[in-house]
């Protein structure tokens, strides 16, 4: 690992770089683009759950005012990726993925099986509604319950069932809790739809608009969807109006849409409804949770069982680590875990914000809460005594781990241990008082990536990679990076993004942005300013003996200047040094990855979230009127926008807790809820004062700028706070999500 030897000056608290874009709205997003001929696609869905297409009329369509064509499996141009049945479009999970219109199968309500085009969007929609598809129905499963009694689960390696120690070593402890809970399906549901603009140049040149977390991976998806050489797919996507893992994958809808912008050698633009958000974009599976946990009188855990249920489609596995925090979380001698995953006809989930482990921290964390009140020892206290010093799964020392210091924080501010911890004990007029914590973890790593830097004559610094930006504020964290590092006033600084042509960044998921791509920002920095070096030296007005000896330790960069750090009177300009050399600009481009010494450590991030409810014991109704959410993340590379990630985090965590529930009538396999009038989220009068608190200590091994990720811990282990706040309240334990006001009052 390479350190920041140089000695280097300016940390602002910077603004939002691209927030004035975004408030006046001149952000533009994938669906944004003018482009003359533009054509509008609209998909039609199935309206049944589970058999085949038998027919489709699209006569009245095809004549409809402004319609263009209508395309489907009966006359669909031949994607060459799907054929041997390579699946273009998937995310690293197993199965065939849904092609796009390659043959008649229907899988789950919803499903896309024709594109109809027309010359304006509602001219599309309208000779959309006259497309007529006879089908040929067979009996469905989109019920998880149902399925664990009459399906098969997946058996495979992904679901291996993990041992340490001995199995269910809980059920004989002195000291046991054994539970089951439940989170239902949940939405991502980000404000921008997905949406595709692509064009064709000739037939094998495709320039896409997309709404994607990576360029370069929907660039990858579609290379592989229709054979294309890299030089010849561009996808850009500039601003993109929130993820939560939503925008992870290429769908098939943006395949489609350059099927039909193909057909018709016409850019297309294709955007989703809200209702299709529901359907064709992944969502937080159902998932079922056994827990057990036994310990000592005096607190010391002795087992740990957890066992899911969850499930995918009928044509790709999906799977997610809803069961592994439960394996290193706590120093625990005896561990066990099962993960099934059942085919429902339902669409494919996918990752959404903490993705597994925001499920499994549920179970878990409200699990540690009912064993601290069997053992009548404080939940912090029950955590500290099984503090976890070394990485319990795989015996490796962690490159840096402030949890206790996180608790510490959290205890402080909420008022922790002034709490009464008897349930049912604390009120404020005829309100129940609660209090809860519960506590979250995520990976922490470091991929591969390139930064582009250009150091122009006038002293400002141009930073370009291929990453996209779903929403924190990857732009503005990697203006700081660069500003930490070369001594460039951020105003100066521009970081690019959002172009699959710029040298390629990571997909924004698995909250790595900051590490992977901070680093190679870092490391251009770092090449830049040697560069500067070399020039700087060669210039007669630095040059002198003991310049000339100097090593890249004896300078100082400040300001856009170089100093010698013996001697602040030698001193250039950065505009000096690039004009004295005869050059207009200077540029490097750095590729960044993880080191093998990286693989002898584990590396995670904590967060704490406290909350402090009232419940309306007469009505049920709940508010939650504090949360203090505190994480160790390593170092806050931007204020800011780290603060923004943990509050979005807990909001979502409310809406986890509180109010989202995806609901399909398994009578029909249809969504009841696919709406925002009835799948609910939290408003700004559910949402109240969020403190985020950082311990900010930089992690030395993982990357040479100490950053950790945060974007999922923000929300891991929030539902479980609120859920053991409502034990404390009324001393009702709700085992299922999400905790609505009937829930209290049955
Ligand atoms: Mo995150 S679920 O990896 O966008």
């Amino acid at each position: 690992m390479e350190n920041n030897f140089f000695n280097v000056g300016i940390i602002d608290e910077l603004d939002r770089v691209d927030g004035k874009a975004k408030v006046t709205g001149t952000a533009k997003y994938a669906a944004e683009y003018e482009l003359p001929n533009l054509t509008y696609g609209v998909l039609v869905d199935s309206t049944i759950t589970n058999g085949s297409i038998a027919a489709i009329d699209s006569k009245a369509a095809e004549k409809a005012p402004g319609a263009i064509t209508v395309i489907s499996h009966l006359n669909s141009p031949k994607v060459p990726g799907y054929d041997a049945g390579a699946n273009p479009v998937k995310g690293p999970t197993g199965g065939k993925g849904l092609q796009i219109f390659n043959d008649n199968i229907i899988h789950f309500n919803g499903q896309p099986v024709a594109l109809v085009i027309a010359d304006t969007f509602e001219r599309a929609v309208y000779a959309a509604s006259l497309v007529k598809i006879q089908y040929k129905k067979e009996a469905h499963q989109t019920d998880l319950d149902e399925a664990k009694k009459n399906v098969l689960a997946l058996e495979g390696q992904r679901y291996n069932d993990y041992l340490r120690g001995e199995a269910d070593t809980y059920k004989n402890a002195p000291v046991k809790i054994e539970a089951e809970y439940i989170v239902p399906i949940e939405v991502h549901n980000p404000m921008e739809m997905h949406a595709t603009i692509a064009f064709w140049s000739g037939e094998d040149k495709v320039t896409v608009y997309e709404k994607t977390q990576g360029v370069k991976s929907t660039q990858r998806s579609i290379m592989q969807a229709f054979k294309l050489p890299e030089e010849n797919v561009q996808v850009i996507a500039k601003f993109v109006g929130g993820g939560f893992g939503a925008a992870l994958r290429t769908w098939p809808h943006a395949i489609a849409a350059c099927i039909g912008a193909k057909k018709t050698g016409k850019p297309l633009k294709l955007v989703l409804n809200r209702m299709q958000m529901f359907t064709m974009v992944g969502f937080r599976p159902h998932a079922v949770q056994k827990i057990g946990i036994g310990a000592t009188p005096d607190g010391k855990l002795t087992g740990i069982s957890h066992e899911a249920f969850s499930h995918t489609s009928q044509y790709e596995e999906f799977t997610e680590g809803i069961v592994n925090m439960s394996r290193f979380m706590y120093a625990c001698p005896n561990v066990n875990t099962r993960y099934k995953i059942y085919p429902l006809n339902i669409s494919t989930p996918t990752w959404m914000r903490g993705p597994g482990e925001a499920t499994g921290s549920f179970a878990l964390e409200c699990g540690l809460d009912e064993l601290a009140y069997a053992l009548k020892i404080d939940p912090i206290e029950l955590r500290i005594r099984n503090y976890a010093e070394t990485d319990p799964q795989r015996n490796l020392p962690y490159t840096s781990k402030f949890l206790k210091e996180a608790y510490q924080l959290g205890v402080d501010k909420i008022g922790w241990n002034s709490r009464n911890s008897t349930p049912r004990s604390m009120k404020e007029g005829e309100l129940l008082v609660g209090y809860g914590m519960g506590s979250g973890v995520f990976n922490a790593s470091r991929g591969t990536a390139r930064a582009f830097a250009r150091l122009n004559a006038d002293g400002t610094l141009l930073i370009q990679s291929a990453v996209a930006d779903s929403g924190p504020g990857t732009a503005t964290a990697m203006t700081q990076v660069a500003s930490n590092a070369t001594g460039i006033h951020v105003n100066k600084i521009t970081f690019e993004l959002g172009d699959s042509s710029y040298p390629p960044g990571p997909t924004q998921g698995g909250s790595t942005t900051t590490s992977t791509l901070g680093s190679a920002v870092h490391d251009a920095s770092v090449a830049l300013k040697k560069k500067i070096i070399e020039l700087a030296k060669e210039n007669a007005v630095f040059h002198t003996a003991d310049i000339h000896n100097a090593k890249p330790e004896d300078f100082v960069f400040e300001n856009g200047n170089i100093l010698l750090a013996a001697d602040r009177s030698k001193k250039m300009s950065f505009t000096d040094v690039v004009k004295g050399a005869g050059l207009t600009q200077v540029e490097v481009t750095e590729e960044s990855k993880g080191s093998e010494e990286l693989r002898k450590y584990a590396s995670y991030s904590y967060s704490v979230h406290f909350v402090k409810i009232l419940v309306n014991p007469a009505t049920g109704v709940m508010r939650i009127v504090r949360a203090v959410t505190v994480v160790d993340a390593g170092k806050i590379i931007s204020l800011k926008t780290a603060e923004s990630q943990m509050i979005g985090g807990v909001v979502g965590g409310i809406g986890m807790a509180l109010m989202e529930e995806g609901i399909i009538d398994h009578r029909y396999g249809r969504w009841v809820n696919n709406n925002f009038a009835d799948y609910h989220v939290p408003v700004q009068a559910d949402v109240p004062h969020i403190e985020a608190l950082f311990v900010d200590k930089p992690d030395p091994v993982l990357n040479p700028i100490g950053a950790k990720g945060m974007g999922e811990v923000a929300i891991i282990g929030f539902a479980a706070a609120v859920a053991n706040a409502v034990y404390h309240a009324t001393g009702k334990r709700i085992r299922e999500l999400p905790i609505t006001p009937d829930k209290l009052i049955s």
